[in-house]
């Protein structure tokens, strides 16, 4: 082995160490800045040596643009369902069954029922090769690449395990990190998800990897199974299986009797409000596996197990008012005000009711009495209503037709499940929404203005727009209530502090629909100025890396519309920049040469070539032209550049060639 490649083994082991301590055992030891510093360091050496490519390098967790249709895949063992019960009468039946048919002492292993979305995940000689969904049990999608950016789930084995070896357990998405995701969602106007269990199966079901690994998953393992267990208990092999490398969860019990396990239910069916993600009830399992064997299956479950489902929690309670709320993007939300309920330890006032479609399903009348549940979202909702305690005469709830903050009228697009307020310029709220999203922390950060500086300088005719941010002076701003001159002066320095914000994160700023933190950097990179944007055609909006039609559409109308033009014509004379910051660059090998990049290749991203490409002094490009110097050709390209190409007869060349052509490599 040369000195580099131990140097890079080193390395993976390293990071693969503290991965594991960070996202399985919850407790890094170094920080996040020296964990960065050394994938970047190992990154490095990866490109530079890619003969030593491996597929589960703690490098490759970031994912990739590949569009994959997922291969479907019989599993080795058919993945079954368990039989669910919902009252502990049924427990008792399961533990007097067992012991009937085992006729001798068993052990129960008790375990959280997560909720998420199954998954099936094959070692071989300790390295991850598969992971498939359980599909209709017999055969799943092979969702391997997307599975690898999941960062506690090991790629690569410790300890002493089994050469062959297949683990089952759930991908989930934890109440954070779903609440977070939503919030993001809501913010570009996206739907957000209904919890996090629909959340976690999208997330893993999506086409594009890097996506996935943007999406806080994890994973919790349950069970195993190979030819040479460790023990015969499931209990002890759960202990092993965490000893290799994998999260196992620490809430499991093994139980002797009857009073143990409805001890556990009661336990949990409190506890569970504490965990930071959800479970939907509790699993019981025959520990032993000869017993189990023994006990077989039936059709669709094994006789050994059984599952306890916990109801959700509901509370019923009269309807006040509904809220016709109207957010920065215009989207109006109804949200229904309630008589305060008790519900899952917290007292509840307020409930979403998402949409209009939502209040005609649950036929709502004014007056009703409706059920809420507490789902995983913290926010509850309103599931159904009370029709016994409707009083006589009441009617039915009548979605606005008019804005209730300017009075316009509402419209709702084909295929869109909210109505919109279309006065974005003379509708409060979106006015202040948009304000607010402007100066937020991942836009242009001016931590000195918050949301009620914002209604005040609103309220006062002192703001109407994000440009008369920029015109804002400490003597306009010392006569509103309880300003001081230092907050007045704090407030002008960070507008001005401002004017140094990257080009990718004003366009973020501004607030375009469907345009989040990433697609923000997508564009920013790939068409470099507002003016190159603004030019650009919605199929050439598309054309860059993951910017679909809804987006690339949503992109093109904000930039053709005359107040966003006059806009943004005002932010650029105030000094905001609208261009992307020139890369440095290391030589002028590739100086006058543009090229254009389509498809995936095998050991840099898209992103990578592209700036190693600059740094060189080439020229990125984002459609074939004549004028075109290079077309970059990697696996899964567009049939239509390959065909401009060939037609311009401009050159193709591979990655290698590429990276030749750069005099990166030997
Ligand atoms: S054991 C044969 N254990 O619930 C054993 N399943 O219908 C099968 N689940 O599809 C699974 N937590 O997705 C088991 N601790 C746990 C579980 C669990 C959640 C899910 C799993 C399965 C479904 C059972």
């Amino acid at each position: 082995m040369t000195s580099i490649e131990q140097e890079i083994n080193a390395l993976r082991d390293e990071l693969n160490r503290h991965n594991h301590n960070y996202y399985v055992l919850n407790s890094p030891t170094i920080t996040d800045m020296e964990f960065d510093l050394k994938l970047k360091q190992l990154q490095k050496l990866e490109e530079e040596n890619p003969q030593f490519f491996d597929a589960n390098s703690p490098t490759q967790r970031v994912g990739s643009d590949i569009n994959l249709d997922f291969e479907q895949v019989e599993h080795d063992t058919p993945m079954l369902s368990l039989g669910n019960t919902y009252n502990e009468q049924e427990i008792n039946d399961f533990w007097t069954r067992t012991m009937r048919q085992l006729n001798e002492p068993f052990e129960i292993c008790c375990e959280l029922k997560f909720d998420g979305t199954a998954i099936s995940l094959k070692y071989e000689h300790g390295e991850l090769v598969r992971a498939v969904t359980r599909g209709d049990g017999r055969k799943g999608d092979d969702v391997t690449r997307n599975v690898r950016t999941i960062k506690s789930i090991p790629l690569r084995l410790s300890g002493n395990y089994p050469d062959s070896l297949e683990m089952r357990g759930e991908i989930i998405m934890p109440h954070a990190g779903f609440e977070q995701i939503n919030r993001q969602r809501e913010d570009i106007g996206e739907q957000p998800f209904a919890n996090p269990r629909n959340a976690a199966a999208g997330s893993l079901k999506l086409q594009n990897s890097r996506m996935v690994a943007q999406r806080p998953l994890d994973c919790i393992l349950y069970y195993v199974l190979c030819d040479e267990l460790p023990s015969d208990r499931h209990a002890n092999n759960l202990e092993a299986a965490r000893a290799w490398g994998f999260k196992i969860s620490p809430h499991f019990k093994v139980c002797r009797s009857q009073a143990e396990i409805m001890d556990f239910i009661h336990h949990w069916a409190t506890e569970r409000e504490h965990l930071p993600y959800d479970i939907d009830g509790i699993v019981f399992k025959v520990n032993s596996l000869s017993q189990q064997k023994r006990m077989g299956l039936t059709a669709k479950n094994p006789r050994w197990a059984i599952s306890y489902k916990f109801k959700a929690e509901q509370a019923h309670s009269p309807l006040i008012r509904i809220d016709y709320q109207v957010g920065r993007t215009g989207a109006v939300t109804p949200v229904a005000n309630v008589e305060p309920v008790q519900l899952a330890g917290t007292i509840v006032r307020r409930a979403s009711l998402h949409n209009a479609d939502i209040i005609a399903s649950l036929d709502l009348h004014d007056n009703d009495t409706v059920v809420i549940e507490k789902g995983g979202e913290i926010i509850p909702k309103i599931v159904a209503v009370d029709i016994d305690k409707r009083p006589a005469g009441s009617t039915p709830v009548v979605f606005p037709t008019h804005c209730p903050e300017c009075g316009a009228k509402l419209v709702r697009e084909e295929g869109e499940a909210a109505f919109y307020c279309p006065n974005s310029a003379g509708c409060r709220p979106q006015i202040t929404g948009k304000l607010i999203h402007f100066v937020s922390r991942k836009a242009m950060n001016i931590d000195s203005i918050g949301e009620e500086t914002i209604e005040a300088l609103y309220k006062n005719g002192l703001v109407s727009d994000i440009p008369d941010l920029y015109s804002l002076t400490v003597e306009k701003l010392l006569p509103l209530d309880r300003m001081a001159r230092k907050s007045a002066l704090n407030i002008v320095q960070g507008i001005r502090a401002s004017l140094d914000v990257p080009f990718e994160r004003v366009l973020f700023a501004l607030g375009i629909r469907f345009v989040g933190e990433t697609t923000a950097k997508t564009l920013a990179s790939a068409f470099e100025t507002i003016e190159h944007l603004a030019e650009a055609s919605v199929e050439q909006l598309m054309a860059a890396e993951d910017i679909g039609s809804k987006t690339a559409q949503s992109v093109f109308d904000y930039l053709h519309s005359p107040d966003n033009i006059t806009r943004i014509d005002r932010l650029k004379l105030c000094g905001l920049k609208f261009a992307k910051e020139k890369t440095e660059t290391v030589s002028d090998h590739l100086n006058g040469m543009t090229f254009v990049i389509s498809g995936t290749f095998e050991h840099h991203s898209r992103d990578e070539i592209k700036a190693l490409i600059e740094r060189h002094g080439g020229k990125m490009v984002s459609s074939i032209s004549a004028k075109t110097s290079y077309l970059i050709a990697g696996d899964n390209m567009g049939p239509s550049k390959r065909e401009k190409a060939e037609k311009l007869g401009i050159r193709m060349i591979n990655e290698e060639e590429t990276l030749k052509l750069i005099g990166q490599s030997e």
